[in-house]
């Protein structure tokens, strides 16, 4: 297998991150508690996993970080912008996921993480309002400060390369117009303050208009439009979203393909949260309750295959229902109940009740994203990260196939993506039995 040339991982990697809230403040603070030996990264492929290497007899499992030029968590350098000012240390008390010890563990290098002033607009987030935000008179104006603070960040800090990854809240749902198809057109709506064009856009803009890998964590229409693929495909950037697989999602993106695998259909699929943090205030709103709701609708149909076993799924019933409860905080609680049936149609029940940290499982899929998203600039990849969709609710792929959701295939996929990235066959598990069977 010839071996892609990708550069070395030499100097630091800034990671831009956009919010800095829950998920944003568990991450950096979980790098530096790892970096300083007090916790582990549990939940990091890039971290602990192994990857098999040639045929099961040949006993070949090195990790992940050894055999591609991943960047160290010792590199990661942070910036990033919020519509309030709290430095990384207050945030993260505010967002109240990690214990006190933690807190203070972190706290020296937290304190000196202050946010630089966001673009916002409240017609996309309509339960926020914040103060510290950038004034422009068009979004282009919004575009060029980002870009001077990407610049900015990058003599300031002495990083090599960057990427930047969507932490922010959910904006509300919107649906692709015509200032959405080109680059041109998109241009001209900056310039015209386009009611369509939302604040994540006006980042994801800025990043590739700098070069810098853009990785959308939250549901909502950003990069996902002919416009900014066309400019990430046209400046040699890599992209992908969206929204983090963590939770509930996770889980039935596991479970689904389970009963397809065994040809049992599936009549029900009740999914509710309650969640207390600000993500669930944010949800709380229904333009933004309804760009998550579509993320997290979507993947039943995609891997269950109504239009394939009509008999089995076709009158599946699936509702999807976030409450925002104070009390949890950033503990959610997701029940599932599933409606399931067998042999003759016999009904069965299942019922699932995930007690989950939504930031602690986020953490670590922010830190893979940033090292593999670079891994991809530096291997000279380019648009849309397919490989990716392992990490997210509604993956972005090209418009000519459906979306992969299926979590066994999406690993699959993301790790022979980095076999034939280290120079390996891929692994299609026709091993040497398969063989044996004839003479
Ligand atoms: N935690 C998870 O498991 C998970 C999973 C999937 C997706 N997400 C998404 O990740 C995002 C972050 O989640 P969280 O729990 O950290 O939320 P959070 O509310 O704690 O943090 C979001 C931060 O973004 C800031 N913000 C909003 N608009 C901004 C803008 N235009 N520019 C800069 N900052 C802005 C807010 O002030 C806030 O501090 C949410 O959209 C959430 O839906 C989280």
């Amino acid at each position: 297998m010839p071996k892609v040339e990708i550069s070395p991982a030499k100097g630091k990697l800034g990671v831009l991150l956009v919010g800095l809230g829950a998920v944003s403040t568990t991450f950096i603070a979980g790098v530096i508690l790892c970096n300083k030996g007090i916790a582990k990264p549990i939940g990091s492929l890039t971290q602990l996993q192994a990857i098999r290497i040639g045929r099961r007899d040949e006993n070949k499992n090195p990790l992940i970080k050894d055999i591609l030029p991943l960047a160290s968590m010792q590199d990661l350098v942070f910036g990033a912008w919020d519509i309030f000012p709290d430095d990384a240390y207050q945030a993260a008390r505010k967002a109240a996921v990690l214990s006190e010890k933690h807190l203070l563990e972190a706290k020296k290098e937290l304190e000196k993480i202050k946010p630089m002033k966001a673009v916002f607009d409240q017609n996309f987030v309509k339960n926020l309002s914040g103060t510290h935000t950038k004034r422009a008179k068009t979004k282009m104006e919004s575009a060029q400060l980002l870009r001077q603070d990407i610049q900015q960040f990058k003599r300031q800090t002495g990083v090599s390369r960057m990427v930047m990854i969507w932490c922010g809240s959910t904006e509300s749902f919107i649906e692709q117009q015509k200032v959405h198809q080109s680059i041109d057109e998109f241009e001209h709506g900056l310039e015209s303050n386009h009611p369509a064009i939302s604040p994540s856009m006006i980042y994801a803009y800025a990043a590739l208009c700098e070069k810098v890998p853009y990785v959308n964590g939250s549901p909502h229409l950003t990069v996902d439009i002919p416009a900014l693929t066309e400019l990430a495909e046209k400046n040699g950037v890599p992209v992908a979203g969206k929204d983090f697989k963590t939770g509930q999602t996770l889980l039935k993106t596991a479970l689904a393909p389970m009963f397809k695998y065994r040809m049992l259909g599936v009549s029900g699929w009740f999914s509710t949260n309650i969640l207390g943090n600000r993500d669930g205030l944010v949800l709380s709103d229904q333009g933004s309750f309804k760009s998550k709701e579509l993320s997290k609708k979507s993947v039943l149909d995609y891997i269950l295959q109504p239009n394939l076993y009509p008999q089995l799924y076709k009158d599946l019933y699936h509702k999807v229902r976030i409450e925002y409860y104070p009390p949890k905080n950033d503990n959610k609680e997701a029940w599932d109940s599933i409606d399931i049936f067998g042999w003759l149609g016999y009904p069965m029940e299942i019922k699932v009740n995930f007690l989950c940290r939504d930031s602690i499982l986020a953490a670590p899929v922010v830190l893979d994203l940033a090292l593999f998203i670079d891994l991809a600039q530096r291997a000279k990849m380019k648009g849309i990260q397919e490989w990716l969709s392992f990490y997210f609710k509604a993956p972005m792929h090209s418009p000519s196939v459906y979306p992969e959701h299926d979590l066994a295939i999406q690993h699959m996929k993301l790790k022979n993506t980095l076999r034939y990235l280290a120079g390996y066959e891929p692994i299609t598990h026709l091993g040497l039995d398969y063989y044996s069977y004839w003479d």
